[in-house]
């Protein structure tokens, strides 16, 4: 394994970074390439036989081009759609992130937990299976939020998001019959953990569960007696549409995502 082949992160935009963080928190030499399917994004729009269809295509052409050890799709939509074929095309290690159903089931006390998500994701089968299995004894409220990623990308790209705007977007979760007793809240959208501190601040006292910190444990297994750089070398974001502005491009390089590119479509 050569030492500098970059762990690849993928997205429709900026909501990978949630998974990203704690990534690099565990291997913080690791090469990073982040790429953002910005001329597709919001993926929470889009029909099942798009993402299925874009999602292997865009990852082979960044498979052929950075030559990553593994890859993450960073995205609760396309993983939940798209992770099968994406395993089925591509040949190397993929990791998906999939709504963290089981851990938000083991932490709640009320026994109703909600799935906050895009509208994409909770329609998918998946989310009823993860139910099934692990959420069987609660009540599983869902919503899909499509404003909220829409705030996540205006917070790194500079924006003041208020907290009403936030809580406008996540409250018909809570709305539901039994929403009242809602205790822990899965964000199945990776923009959502970007949105944390708004979320507290609009809906006190909740639990927020991602998958950044699992999907991180995930990558290091995976990649464990691997040889990695003995200092991290300048991360690359890569771009299918827009360039970031100023303030995401700053944003990024807290990433240690020093380098953007644009990958012509
Ligand atoms: N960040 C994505 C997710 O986890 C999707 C956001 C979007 O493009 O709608 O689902």
């Amino acid at each position: 394994m050569n030492p500098a082949a970059p762990l690849l992160f993928f997205d429709s935009g900026v909501g990978g970074l949630s998974v990203l963080g704690p990534a690099r928190a565990l291997l913080p030499t690791a090469g990073i390439v982040y790429a953002a399917d910005s001329a597709w994004f919001p993926y929470g729009r889009r029909s099942e036989a798009e993402i299925a269809e874009r999602v292997p295509e865009l990852l082979g052409r960044l498979v052929a081009r950075f030559r990553p050890r593994l890859a993450v799709i960073a995205c609760n939509t396309a993983s939940t759609i798209a992770l099968d074929h994406a395993r089925a095309a591509l040949d190397l290690p993929i990791v998906g992130t999939v709504p963290a159903i089981k851990p938000a089931a083991e932490q709640s006390t009320s026994r109703v937990i909600g799935v906050l998500g895009t509208e994409a994701t909770v329609r998918q089968p998946y989310v009823d299976d993860l139910s099934a299995r692990f959420a069987s004894d609660c009540t599983v409220l869902r919503h899909g939020a499509p404003a909220l990623v829409e705030l996540a990308e205006a917070k790194l790209a500079g924006q003041t998001v208020a907290v009403d705007a936030v809580r406008a977007a996540a409250l018909p979760l809570f709305e539901q019959a039994g929403g009242d007793a809602l205790d822990v809240v899965v964000l199945a959208c990776t923009h959502f953990p970007l949105l944390g501190r708004e979320l507290d601040a609009a809906f006190p006292g909740r639990t927020w569960i991602d998958g950044g910190a699992g999907i991180a444990r995930r990558i290091a297994f995976l990649t464990r007696g691997q040889p990695w750089p003995d200092v991290a070398p300048p991360g690359i974001a890569v771009f299918t549409g827009a360039p970031p502005n100023a303030a995401l491009a700053k944003a990024l390089a807290g990433f240690g995502l020093d380098e953007v590119q644009v990958l012509p479509d």
